[in-house]
């Protein structure tokens, strides 16, 4: 085990702000997750496990011990008719595998194209988006547990998955080190998921009538690139607040006061409301407070321009939280982790 010192996280998330952790260390096998976890370095000192850092923000300096999972390798496992089951390690970049299945015609996972971060962080809070969300393929996780190193399998009820969230996110918070994650894929897939809005004019727009997963990916690609900033040109995390879910009589009292609010239906008396037009009904898509700012063509990612330090990014958080709050009465809820 390799224990770094005053190690800068600048560049191992994707926000890059300027921020140190007291000491750093990584593993690339499970025996050397063990190694860490049991080892008298590390024994009483307050530690973090990081993925792609890409969904996180870090406000200050971190007092612990970062140790970042850099686990690699993809197989399949199994194999069924119309299924395929394909674990990928936790330390595999999200998009990697992505374009594994998609060029092995895996069905299942086209949609979630070029999301930032691991496979390992992906359950812990759902990831999704254009109509799909990672718990409609997965099959199970592994996990250690951060106190017996015991291995622990978790099936996709067990997961517990909500929007944007999930028991590792929940009840079980920093309990267990996610190692690996197992998705059941469709063979040769016949069907595609274009039922959100913009990938069907996109598809359209490439002259493409009958698409396959490979067209589906890059179209994804195409609309994530031209709405999305990309991390590594400008620090971001992704779409930092939850979109809001409220209950319908409150939502109708809403849409009376503001006919074009952005919204999308749900079930069970609930309606979800897009958190991006909320913030840019306030002013703020494209304002900038020093470096920290909110992006010009999507409201609800606000980005690092360079030098914004945690904190600075936190508080424009604020900020905007405080506006929506006072024009609509909704409380955005940061979807980001706040370390
Ligand atoms: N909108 C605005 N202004 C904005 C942004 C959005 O008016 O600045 C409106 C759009 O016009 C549209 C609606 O809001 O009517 C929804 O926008 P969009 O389709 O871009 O999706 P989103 O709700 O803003 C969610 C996910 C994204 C995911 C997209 C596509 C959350 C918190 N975000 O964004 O996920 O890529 O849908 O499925 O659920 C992420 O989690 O990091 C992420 C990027």
């Amino acid at each position: 085990m390799k224990l770094h010192e005053n190690y800068p996280l600048k560049d191992i998330t994707t926000f890059h702000a300027k921020v140190f952790a007291n000491e750093y260390t990584e593993f690339a096998s499970v025996e050397e997750l063990k190694e860490i976890l049991s080892s008298l370095v590390i024994v009483g000192k307050p530690f973090m496990i990081l993925g792609g850092g890409s969904n996180v923000l870090f406000t200050g300096d971190y007092g612990g011990i970062i140790i970042r999972n850099v686990i690699k390798g993809i197989e399949v496992v199994k194999e069924e008719e119309d299924a395929i089951y394909v674990r990928a390690n936790g330390g595999e970049k999200w998009h990697d595998f992505v374009l594994y299945c998609v060029s092995n015609n895996y069905g299942g996972v086209e949609n979630l194209s070029l999301i930032p971060g691991t496979v390992g962080a992906g359950p812990i809070q759902n990831i999704g988006a254009y109509g799909v969300e990672l718990k409609d393929t997965l099959h199970e996780v592994e996990t250690m547990n951060i106190n017996t190193y015991e291995i622990k399998k978790f099936s996709n009820a067990e997961c517990k998955f909500g929007y944007r969230d999930s028991i590792f996110k929940g009840e079980q918070k920093g309990m267990y080190v996610i190692l690996a994650v197992t998705f059941k894929l469709e063979r040769n897939p016949k069907k595609v998921n274009v039922s959100y809005g913009t990938i069907s004019k996109e598809l359209e727009d490439m002259g493409i009538k009958n698409p396959t997963i490979a067209d589906v990916s890059n179209a994804v690609i195409k609309i994530r690139s031209s709405k999305l900033p990309d991390p590594e040109k400008l620090g971001n995390a992704g779409s930092f607040f939850k979109n809001p879910i409220i209950e319908n009589a409150d939502f109708e009292k809403l849409k009376q006061q503001f006919p074009d609010i952005a919204f999308f239906p749900m079930h069970h008396g609930y309606t979800k409301l897009a958190a991006g037009w909320l913030i840019e009904q306030c002013g703020w898509k494209g304002k900038r407070i020093g470096d920290a700012g909110v992006h010009k063509d999507q409201a609800l990612v606000l980005v690092n321009y360079g030098d914004a330090t945690g904190k600075e990014i936190y508080d424009l958080s604020t900020k905007v939280i405080e506006s929506v709050k006072e024009k609509f009465g909704v409380i955005l809820e940061r979807e980001v982790n706040m370390i």
